[in-house]
């Protein structure tokens, strides 16, 4: 019943826009942040994912990426990262319609599955930043050699420590991916979040934004969140199982 009311409503769009978090990755085997698997050793990402964190303890703040870095190295797209290819598929083929893909997730398994033009609002766990230079590389092994990694650029190198390329609790969006979601959730008539705690600010604003500017707004989750009440349609459960039966209808179609 849900399921159709959700199909209903997306064949219906013309401006669609999807936020998704950690949990659209979770039967990928990506442990999300805030779950019973989201502790790393004793712990939570706002005792690492901070610029403080990584200047008092940087292998510890490494050793937190290496884990996860080895995690998705290995992980494969689920049957919501490709829900969500057939769906920009399906709107490019309507004249007129728009859709845009918004990701906190810095695993990159969107863009694996084939999704396009995804909006990074956290930047990727795959990019390294040096700390003085500013140089970034993209770089995709595991394990890292050196580690913790080191600026190879100039001659003769720069050689001061790398960060990840991703956005910690304190800093800014980049601005260029944050103006695209933004300006995304006002225009969307129906938006779509999936698989966040909606708690990390300002990505859990943009429903908020969509819905105040007319959209309907659908949640897809696990479990409730500060914006179930909110929310137009409620679906409860794996994103990977009900995008994977919206995905199964669609094709019969
Ligand atoms: P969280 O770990 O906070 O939330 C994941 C959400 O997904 C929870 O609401 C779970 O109930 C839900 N969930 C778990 N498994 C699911 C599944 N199979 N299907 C659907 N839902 C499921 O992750 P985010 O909201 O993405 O930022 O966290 C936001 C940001 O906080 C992250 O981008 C990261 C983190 O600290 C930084 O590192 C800056």
């Amino acid at each position: 019943m849900e399921i159709s009311e959700l199909e209903q409503l997306l064949s219906g769009a013309r401006s669609l826009c999807v936020l998704t978090g950690a949990g659209v990755s979770a039967e990928s085997g990506v442990p999300t942040f805030r779950g019973p698997d989201g502790l790393w050793r004793k712990y939570r990402p706002e005792d690492l994912a901070t610029p403080e964190a990584f200047a008092r303890n940087p292998l510890l703040v490494w050793e937190w990426y290496a884990w996860r870095r080895e995690i998705i190295g290995k992980a494969q797209p689920n049957p919501a990262h490709h829900a969500l290819v057939e769906l920009e598929t399906q709107m490019a083929a309507r004249p007129g319609s728009r859709f845009t893909l918004a990701t906190q997730n810095v695993d990159g398994l969107h863009e694996r599955a084939g999704s396009s033009n995804v909006i990074r609002l956290h930047g990727s766990i795959w990019v390294l930043r040096c700390t003085e230079c500013g140089e970034e590389r993209w770089d995709e092994s595991v394990p890292l050699d050196p580690f913790p990694p080191r600026c190879a650029s100039g001659d003769p190198p720069c050689g001061a420590l790398m960060r990840p390329g991703v956005v910690w609790f304190g800093e800014s969006l980049p601005p260029e991916a944050w103006g695209r979601a933004a300006e995304a959730a006002a225009a969307a008539d129906v938006f779509l979040v999936i698989g966040t705690s909606a708690l990390v600010q300002p990505a859990a604003a943009l429903p908020l934004v969509a819905k105040r500017s007319g959209a309907r707004l659908v949640e897809i989750n696990a479990d409730p969140t500060p914006l179930s009440d909110l929310a137009d349609l409620t679906l409860t459960g794996k994103a990977g199982e009900i995008l994977g039966a919206l995905r199964g209808r669609m094709n019969t179609q």
